[in-house]
């Protein structure tokens, strides 16, 4: 499952309770990749020190009281990863190739073994490709930037609506457009607009999906 503010956080969190799987966050590795860079103040260009951070990082995708939350290097970061400097710089960090390759062996790593629910923009094209399921969720900018700012209300995040739909564009632009594992939808996805859809006619379509499938393989 792919865009910002498409409704992947929430859709996921909830399929995945319905259906006993678990969710993985991956766009969650990469802002935590981001805000370590912010936080050692390091830019894009640096290479090396990129790879120094990569190979004594930690992040870890935890589930405590209900809440899916991030630590980096031990520290809960959930909240910083959601913050403006890190939604500015996270889209360009993620066309490096060093941290693509970190994070992909980390995502599958996270997931070995185990039934997930995985979303990001590159799960059906590249980290699973062979996936059983695969859903590309969508939804206008415009859209997608009102659920931004209301998500961010309820978190206490303050944003303006302009300004987060021109994040969402910009981002939109960077990831679609990038060498490695651009943004876009894998051959064999399920396409779903969700822009006049709520929360709960885009979960049950999805599990509705994944039901379907599941019943297909006992057959
Ligand atoms: O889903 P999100 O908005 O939290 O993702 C943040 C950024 O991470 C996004 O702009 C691009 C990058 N990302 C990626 O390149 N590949 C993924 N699988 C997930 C996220």
């Amino acid at each position: 499952m792919d865009l910002p503010g498409s409704g992947k956080g929430t859709i996921t969190k909830q399929v995945g309770e319905k259906l006993g799987l678990i969710n993985i966050d991956t766009g969650a590795t990469f802002r935590a990749v981001t805000l370590a860079m912010l936080k050692q103040n390091i830019k894009a260009t640096e290479t090396e020190k990129i790879e120094e951070l990569l190979e004594n990082i930690s992040i870890e995708l935890r589930k405590e009281e209900n809440e899916q939350k991030v630590f980096l290097n031990g520290e809960d970061v959930s909240l910083q990863i959601r913050e403006k400097p890190v939604n500015d710089f996270v889209s360009k960090v993620s066309t490096l190739k060093i941290v693509r390759d970190k994070l992909l062996k980390l995502q599958r790593k996270i997931a070995e073994g185990k039934n997930v629910i995985m979303e990001g923009r590159d799960i059906g094209t590249t980290v699973f490709p062979n996936a059983n399921v695969k859903i590309y969720l969508d939804a206008t900018p415009e859209e997608r930037a009102r659920r931004r700012v209301l998500q961010n209300n309820e978190k206490g995040i303050k944003t303006t609506y302009e300004e987060v739909l021109e994040n969402v564009k910009t981002r939109d632009k960077i990831d679609s457009s990038r060498e490695i594992a651009p943004l876009k939808k894998a051959e064999d996805a399920i396409y779903i607009d969700s822009t006049n859809m709520s929360i709960l006619e885009v979960v049950e379509k999805i599990c509705k999906i994944i039901e379907e499938h599941r019943k297909e393989e006992k057959d």
